[in-house]
Order: C-alpha cells, then sequence, then structure tokens
C-alpha cells in the first residue's frame, strides 16, 4: 500500500484456486496490504471462482474456447483486466500461455507463482519431471512475466525436499504449502515499492537479486 490508496491487485485463475485462497487469507490477517479488485478465470468451472464469490471479490470468465485466435483472446482478456484498473496483474495458477502482446502490456506489474526452483522445470508436469531427473529438493518460484515461458526474473524461491517415497502428489501438496507463504510475501514486497522490475532484473530495495530472486526458508513438513 503506497499512501492511502489501496494496492490493487486482479488475479487470472484456471482452477482450484489455493493460491488466490492464500492471498484473500493474507489480506484478512492483514499480513498483505492489497485488495483484490477482481478474479478471472479461462475456464467456467475453475472452484477458484466460488472462493471469490464467498469473499464478494468481482469474478469475470473468459473462456479461450469462445475465441478462434489467440490474440483476440489476448486483447479481449487484456480490457477486462484493465478494467480493474489494477496496480499488478497476478497469475494463480492460470494455466493459458499469454502473447507477447499481452505480456509488454502489463510488462513490470504481471507475476506468476511456479511449481519448481526455476530455471528448472519450466512448462507442465513439474513435479514428475524433477522426480525422473533424480532431485533432492524441487520448490516454487514467483516470477515477474516475460515472453520466455516461466523465464522472466525471478522475486522469491523456497524449496522442499524429496523424498525416496515420493510421488507427483505428495510433492505437489508440500509445494503448494511454501507457495502459499511466497506468495503473499512476493506481493507484500510489490505492494511496499520493494520490489520492482527494470530491464531484465528484479531490484529489491534498488538491488539486483540473482537469477533464483531472494531464498526464502518456511518450516513445513509432510
Ligand atoms: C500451483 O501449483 C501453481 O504453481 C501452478 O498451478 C497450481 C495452481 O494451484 N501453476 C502453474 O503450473 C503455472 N505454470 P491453485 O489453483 O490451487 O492455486
Amino acid at each position: 500500500m503506497k499512501g492511502d490508496k489501496p494496492f490493487k491487485i486482479v488475479i487470472l485463475i484456471s482452477g482450484s484456486g489455493s493460491n488466490l485462497q492464500a492471498l484473500i487469507d493474507a489480506i484478512a490477517s492483514g499480513q498483505l496490504e492489497a485488495q483484490i479488485a477482481g478474479v478471472i478465470s479461462n475456464k467456467s468451472s475453475a472452484a477458484g471462482l466460488v472462493r471469490a464469490k464467498c469473499s464478494d471479490i468481482p469474478t469475470s470468465v473468459i473462456d479461450h474456447n469462445h475465441f478462434d485466435d489467440r490474440n483476440k483472446y489476448d486483447n479481449r482478456l487484456a480490457e477486462t483486466v484493465e478494467s480493474y484498473s489494477p496496480d499488478l496483474v497476478v497469475l494463480a495458477g492460470f494455466m493459458r500461455i499469454l502473447g507477447p502482446r499481452f505480456v509488454d502490456r502489463f510488462v513490470g506489474k504481471l507475476i506468476n507463482i511456479h511449481p519448481s526452483l526455476l530455471p528448472k522445470h519450466p512448462g507442465l508436469n513439474t513435479h514428475q519431471r524433477a522426480l525422473d531427473a533424480g532431485d533432492v529438493e524441487t520448490g516454487a518460484t514467483v516470477h515477474f512475466v516475460t515472453s520466455k515461458l516461466d523465464g522472466g526474473p525471478a522475486i522469491v524461491q523456497a524449496s522442499v525436499p524429496i523424498a525416496m517415497k515420493d510421488c507427483a502428489d505428495t510433492i505437489a501438496k508440500r509445494v503448494l504449502k511454501i507457495e502459499h507463504i511466497i506468495f503473499p510475501t512476493a506481493i507484500q514486497w510489490l505492494a511496499e515499492g520493494r520490489v520492482e522490475m527494470r530491464g531484465k532484473n528484479a531490484l529489491f530495495d534498488g538491488i539486483a537479486l540473482p537469477p533464483y530472486g531472494k531464498l526464502v526458508t518456511t518450516e513445513t513438513s509432510g
């Protein structure tokens, strides 16, 4: 929150919306000083829409199946996002690749959470890929979005161990827990003006962060 004006965020989702819920809860507890101006889903069945409605947050559905062209979809999405006049656009499990025009329109104001220790495992099926690679740890990264898929400058990263008995589902649960910690943290830094994107870097208090962003230690188990 800068001055008296609320820091307005718009959140894009495609599914369960557990990260959206973590942001709603962080705002309710005062940990995150922001206002969720709207939630937009590309799927009308996304459970996250129910979470938003339960918290009286305006919602919109823009179904990509109703558009014959990716640019038209991105344009409509951008117009809807802009109708909320956000300070920040947050991809919270939004499972569509956004075209360069959309990304350029919001560059520096567009962040994503990704379930891996980027630059490892961009794209999909991250937990199975971490297992297949024999990784001993994995995690989550919050990063600015650029036109390189999951390749924009990282803001924060946290890791969890991978145990011998793990499968993709058990890892997903453990990673989600840390996502719910680092996402509100990163957005609060943005709201306070402590984090910004300049050129190819994410800056924290004016100093360029390393490629993995800030490392946060989280105490989670199970
Ligand atoms: C989260 O694990 C998020 O990191 C991931 O989708 C899940 C959404 O969960 N995002 C991506 O894979 C983006 N490429 P949620 O709907 O419960 O927040």
